[in-house]
């Protein structure tokens, strides 16, 4: 397996990586391709110099990235998207890309935590980021339909 840096021209058959990745994972999302690419394209507009990908036989299984954000401690790394083909899964390929990232940010911005979020709901992929060193806190997601919200406020 090869992991490098994404360029503009993978982004077609990554938005199909990550399509099949969450659309049929536990969030069970609905994206398309057109969503997906639109998706990735922006990730890669963001921050391409943090966003890797996973290559097997000439083919793009899986993909990383991650925004390095300054804070008060330093720069963090955050909101972590990782994604892997369903039918690469579980062969080390998240894993990979997840070390790749770490050692490239390390390196660049000297980051000093690493965040994105999960489902609290089922123990899976919890527990897999808890078992490489993540952590959850009393931190709480908080959403809301924008136009509720303006109805309450006006
Ligand atoms: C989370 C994800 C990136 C992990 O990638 P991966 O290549 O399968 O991970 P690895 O092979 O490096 O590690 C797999 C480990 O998780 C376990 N695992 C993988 N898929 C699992 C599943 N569906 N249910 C339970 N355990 C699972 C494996 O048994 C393995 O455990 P081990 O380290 O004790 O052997 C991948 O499953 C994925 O893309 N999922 C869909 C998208 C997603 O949920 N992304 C994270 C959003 S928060």
């Amino acid at each position: 397996m090869d992991i490098r840096l994404v360029k503009e021209k993978d982004l077609i058959q990554l938005a199909t990586v990550y399509k099949k990745a969450f659309n049929g994972s536990s969030f069970a999302e609905d994206w398309t391709e057109k969503t997906a690419f639109e998706f990735v394209k922006w990730l890669f507009e963001k921050q391409k110099d943090l966003f890797f990908i996973a290559i097997e036989n000439g083919k793009i299984v899986g993909g990383v990235a991650a925004f390095a954000k300054r804070w008060w401690n330093g720069i963090n790394l955050s909101d972590l998207e990782i994604f892997v083909e369903p039918s690469s899964q579980k062969k080390g390929v998240g894993s990979a890309l997840l070390k790749r990232l770490l050692e490239e940010s390390l390196r660049k911005y000297n980051v000093t935590y690493i965040d994105g979020l999960t489902t609290g709901e089922i123990s899976f992929p919890l527990n897999w980021y808890q078992k490489l060193g993540f952590k959850k806190d009393n931190m709480v997601h908080i959403w809301a339909e924008v136009k509720d919200t303006l109805k309450e406020l006006s």
